[in-house]
């Protein structure tokens, strides 16, 4: 399987990616589906990744967010971010890479242009629309910090579940999947959309959809290859130069 899925991958002119969680941890970054180790194994995404639960207790959403800020300073890109970083590199133009990762580890690794579906653990913004006096570089440093003149909270840059994608960002990804020769669908469990639809508007356009997975997943059935194994050992064989 995985030699058919590389030659899909050297033949085809235009390459769309997908990566989930599971290409960051071989870093050391926890997913959020996987039983005991993902973070939803702990916590309660309704809690912690909604707009509600931000307001019903935002240091403890604000901090929360902040831990995973302090864990991302001490990681590396792995061979997985590297392997897609230098093929992009190698062929411009023939890779567009989407990630619902919010880690910044495939721009670490040297990945330009990346779709970030999900946002940027590390920018901020306002809440609340902002008035005339909310200054992100002026908040009031706090957990979260706030605005001192009309107390609007930031809060973290990312998309939580009941929100929408940026725009523009989804379209590309979208327009990606739809051009695409081969889809490559890697270490995500395939249980979030907008995200997980890429691999079906790629299937449904005629391109190979090759899913790169240490278990199951909910996108398996639409693969027309699934390889079992991690990131960081399948991707550079997949992707080699
Ligand atoms: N290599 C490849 N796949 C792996 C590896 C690895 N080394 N380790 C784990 N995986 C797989 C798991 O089997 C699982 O299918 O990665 C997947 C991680 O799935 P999730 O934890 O559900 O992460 P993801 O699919 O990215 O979640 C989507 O859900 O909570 C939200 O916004 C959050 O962006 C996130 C979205």
């Amino acid at each position: 399987m995985l030699d058919t899925a590389t030659a899909w991958v050297r033949k085809a002119r235009r390459i769309a990616v997908l990566t989930g969680a599971g290409i960051s941890a071989e870093s050391g970054v926890p997913t959020f589906r996987d039983a005991q180790t993902g973070y939803w194994a702990q916590f309660r995404p309704e809690d912690m990744a909604t707009e509600e639960g931000f307001r019903a207790h935002p240091q403890r959403v604000w901090d929360w967010y902040a831990y995973r800020r302090r864990l991302l300073a001490d990681v590396l890109p792995n061979d997985g971010h590297r392997a897609l970083a230098a093929f992009a590199q190698a062929y411009p133009e023939r890779l567009t890479l989407a990630t619902q990762n919010v880690d910044g580890l495939h721009q670490r690794a040297g990945s330009a242009g990346v779709l970030c579906l999900h946002g940027d653990i590390f920018m901020h913004r306002w809440l609340d629309t902002p008035n005339a006096c909310c200054h992100i570089e002026l908040a009031i440093a706090g957990a979260p910090p706030y605005c001192e003149c009309c107390g609007n909270l930031l809060r973290p840059g990312v998309v939580w579940f009941g929100e929408p994608l940026p725009l523009a960002v989804l379209e590309a990804a979208q327009t990606a999947a739809r051009r695409c020769d081969v889809m490559l669908v890697i270490g995500t469990a395939g249980a979030v959309y907008p995200a997980a639809g890429l691999a079906h508007l790629a299937r449904t356009a005629g391109a190979q959809v090759v899913v790169v997975n240490t278990a199951p997943s909910a996108l398996d059935e639409t693969a027309h290859a699934v390889l079992r194994g991690a990131a960081g050992a399948l991707l550079p064989q997949l992707l080699a130069i």
